[in-house]
């Protein structure tokens, strides 16, 4: 494709991502660092995980993994939590690991649980199909809330390496359904309960989780009108406008009641990655994950102290931007408030403008409203229309923002055309509080070339980075393409891969993982040791649904038995060497 970049410039920019320019407390300047070599060999360590040899694709039932790997199931949809009456929720997600002892072995896993993989076109429905398989009984719509939200989980390492949960007053659930609490101008009527739909995350520097409220669509109402408003309706008859946000959740205190943080703008969240530096405000990168979303910036009022009470309050006050990218590799953040003046997106899906309108504020009722309608605000400020943006990173090394493109954008003259996606890298020009920003493609998705199996990726969705800035990527090609779709064939099944950021192969792409017929991989994150990997597996046999005897792969799973007739079942994984 013609947005992959050159292999000399993907070197360079790679040699400027380990300048050793440390993102906590030092703000980007240009790429200029002469102290590039000393500071690159001071460099963190390699990951355990990143000497391996390469798996080709593959349309095998499987979780396939690189040779010298295992995996144990740590939990699967339907399982009982130890000590609770609450059930492992469905379609696990995002993930993150909170160590709790000194030598590893113990410490608190958050898993989010997103849609319910409903009859789509295309598709089985294989959330109703398997429910009465597995546990006797049709489906309640009161079972459909409780099996989205987030799972905490209490889990400890046998002497096997075998990451188990415990009973323990931490494993808990959130479901659609639990008590929760607003920050910020939106939501200000009324009480608000539950959360769903939730894709990723964001372990925060002060050790909380912020769990991202995406596809909404599927459970409530999602439209609202230009005063914050919407309808209570849908599958979960709902309010809409109290989904569609990022929760702030604390692993280790039950008792701490979720606090939805409006200012970050209600779309389809995706996830969030913090740019943390004691004494400066903070910055929370997000994208909305539709075709033609929006890239955000969130900037905290207040200052970033490690040893203040960070949780619920440092998201609470700020201002929200969103990106206008140009084609020269210049880039703009825009605020979305009252003040914005209107320069609308022609074609986009906005708002009706009042006669004589010029600014944000004229057209909204409120802060509160243009945060909640942050879709439309942004088309009407000129926010760039994009491919899909999911998972957003900053770089460990060099504070730079890492965006995974997962398609194309639809809007005329798009600046994001490869149907296969790709992954950008935007620089604040300024430190975080700035409004101006440079960007570039950093790695592409395709060619769809069965040559290069296994080395070529499409759909990138989470990416996450080892401490010396190696890159792991988890792919979502959709399950009406997967496997059928003639542009997607050299795929197969869904991945993991890696791109290493040194050595003789650096910006390579290699295959790590095959998820099971009709599923993806997602949310992966590590033990601080680098360890153990802990990777969901999310909606094996979505398309076809449980496999028959009538089915072969790759159509429709029986994960993780493997036996014909038995229902697949969403879950959660520990990965480390043999
Ligand atoms: Fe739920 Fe954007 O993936
Ligand atoms: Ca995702
Ligand atoms: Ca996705």
């Amino acid at each position: 494709m013609g947005v992959d970049i050159d292999r000399r410039l993907f070197l360079q920019f790679l040699g400027a991502g380990l300048t050793g320019a440390t993102w906590h407390g030092t703000p980007l300047g240009p790429l200029a660092q002469p102290a590039l070599h000393a500071a690159a060999q001071a460099a963190p360590p390699r990951s355990p995980f990143a000497g391996f040899t390469g798996i080709d694709p593959t349309s095998r039932d499987d979780l396939v993994l690189a040779d010298g790997f295992m995996h144990d199931v740590i939990a699967l949809w339907g399982d009982r939590l130890p000590g609770t009456n609450a059930r492992f929720g469905y379609n696990a997600d995002y993930t993150a690991f909170f160590p709790t002892a000194a030598d590893g072995s113990e410490g608190v896993l958050v898993v989010n649980h997103e849609h319910l993989s409903m009859p789509e076109p295309g598709e089985v429905g294989v959330y109703l199909q398997t429910f009465p398989v597995l546990m006797g009984r049709v489906a309640e719509i009161e079972d459909e809330l409780q099996d989205v939200g987030v799972s905490v989980l209490r889990i400890r390492r046998d002497a096997n390496r075998r990451w188990q949960i415990v009973a323990s007053p931490v494993t808990r659930r959130y479901d659609a359904t639990s008590p929760m609490r607003v920050s910020g101008p939106a939501l200000q009527r009324g009480s608000v309960a539950g959360t769903l739909a939730n894709c990723s995350g964001c372990h925060t520097p002060w050790n909380t989780v912020l769990t991202c409220e995406e596809n909404i669509h599927f459970f409530v109402p999602p439209d609202v009108d230009t005063t914050g408003r919407s309808r209570t309706g849908g599958r979960f008859r709902l309010d809409g406008s109290h989904y569609g946000w990022v929760v702030e959740i604390d692993p280790m205190d039950p008792e701490w009641v979720p606090v939805k943080h409006t200012l970050l703008g209600r779309f389809r969240h995706e996830n969030v990655a913090i740019r943390a530096e004691a004494g400066r405000p903070i910055a929370a990168y997000m994208g909305d994950d539709r075709i033609n979303g929006h890239v955000y910036k969130f900037v905290s009022e207040r200052s970033f102290s490690p040893a203040a009470d960070n949780r619920g309050s440092l998201l609470a006050s700020g201002r929200l931007y969103t990106a206008l990218f140009r084609a020269d590799g210049t880039g703009e953040w825009r605020e979305l408030s009252e003040a914005s003046p209107l320069r609308p997106n022609p074609g986009s899906d906005m708002p009706a403008v009042p006669r004589g309108a010029t600014t944000l504020g004229q057209v909204y009722a409120d802060t509160g409203a243009i945060v909640t309608d942050a879709y439309r605000a942004a088309n009407l400020i000129g926010a760039t229309p994009t491919g899909r943006p999911e998972d957003v990173e900053v770089h460990p090394l060099d504070g730079s923002v890492y965006i995974a493109f997962t398609e194309a954008a639809t809007a005329r003259g798009s600046l994001f055309t490869n149907l296969h996606g790709e992954i950008c890298r935007i620089r604040e020009e300024d430190d975080v509080t700035g409004v101006r920003f440079t960007w570039m493609r950093w790695k592409a998705g395709g060619p769809n070339d069965p040559a290069q199996r296994g080395h070529v990726f499409a759909a990138p969705d989470n990416l996450s980075f080892d401490p010396n800035g190696d890159l792991w990527v988890v792919c979502d090609i959709t399950t009406v393409r997967l496997n059928g779709d003639p542009r997607y064939t050299a795929f197969q099944n869904n991945g993991m891969f890696f791109i290493p950021a040194s050595g003789t192969d650096a910006g390579a792409a290699r295959q790590f993982a095959s998820g099971p017929c009709e599923s993806e991989l997602t949310g992966p994150s590590w033990t601080p040791d680098r360890e153990t990997l802990f990777l969901s597996v999310q909606h094996p046999g979505e398309g076809a649904g449980m496999r028959t005897p009538a089915m072969q792969a790759p159509r429709g799973s029986n994960w993780p038995s493997g036996r014909i007739n038995e229902p697949p079942r969403p879950g959660v994984v520990s990965i480390h060497r043999r």
